[in-house]
């Protein structure tokens, strides 16, 4: 059973809602299927979910679970719409929003405590790629947003900066290679995601790799029929 991540983004509509959530449950999905939604959306697709395996998410969280923080989203909010996880520390929040590795941690840990399963999303980009700096940039990335207890179930996301949206997908010897050093620094209860370009054509290639726990899918998540391959993976 694999993790099938959909990641909207600031993307779709209430019309797609309908149409992707009515066919993706036509048929059992021997998966979890997590949508991260836009937040607006939210009570529209709880009401239109009804396959058990099918939970949803946030895009993002506070660090704190309530208070003066006009326009953010607190993650016991998100628990109390029937969200089941929330990602943080996504690269295009790292990016835009200038969050830090201690900020990701602090909203990993406030996911926690709402009750939610935070998704840690990581990756290098294309520069530190060309220097070989991969792995560090991981390590130092692990090390400083995910939480001290290595007992709480979290999932981690290797997203490298340079494939989100682009086309761009690792190659699959690399994915396995980080996705080990991963395992290894994390130990074999932490899930790990592989997200950027994942398409209808590559993630069975992707999802067969070892200690890929699942996929993190942006683009390809707003194409109902593409998406909808991807959670009848087996
Ligand atoms: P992409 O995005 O699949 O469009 O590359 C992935 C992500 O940002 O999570």
């Amino acid at each position: 059973m694999k993790t099938i991540v959909a990641n909207w983004k600031m993307n779709g509509s209430l019309g797609l809602l309908h149409q992707a959530l009515n066919a993706w449950q036509m048929k059992d999905s021997p998966n979890i299927v997590v949508l991260c939604l836009p937040s607006v959306f939210l009570p529209a697709a709880h009401n239109l979910l009804h396959q058990p395996n099918f939970f949803m998410g946030g895009q993002d969280c506070h660090t704190n679970l309530q208070g003066a923080f006009t326009g953010d989203t607190s993650a016991q909010h998100l628990h109390d719409a029937g969200c089941r996880y929330v990602l943080v520390g996504h690269s295009e929040r790292r990016q835009y929003h200038h969050e830090s590795n201690a900020l990701v941690k602090a909203k990993a840990q406030a996911a926690l405590t709402a009750g939610l399963t935070p998704i840690i999303c990581i990756g290098e980009s294309l520069e530190q790629k060309e220097q070989g700096l991969t792995l560090s940039v991981l390590k130092e990335q692990i090390e400083h947003s995910v939480p001290d207890n290595k007992a709480s179930d979290f999932y981690v996301a290797y997203e490298p900066i340079w494939a989100i949206g682009t086309g761009l997908v690792a190659a699959l010897e690399d994915i396995q290679q980080v996705h080990a050093f991963l395992k290894k620094e994390l130990g074999a209860r932490i899930k790990l995601l592989y997200g950027g370009s994942v398409t209808a054509d590559n993630y069975a290639s992707i999802l067969d790799l070892e200690n890929v726990d699942g996929i993190l899918v942006g683009g390809a998540s707003l194409k109902a029929d593409d998406f909808g391959k991807m959670v009848q993976y087996s």
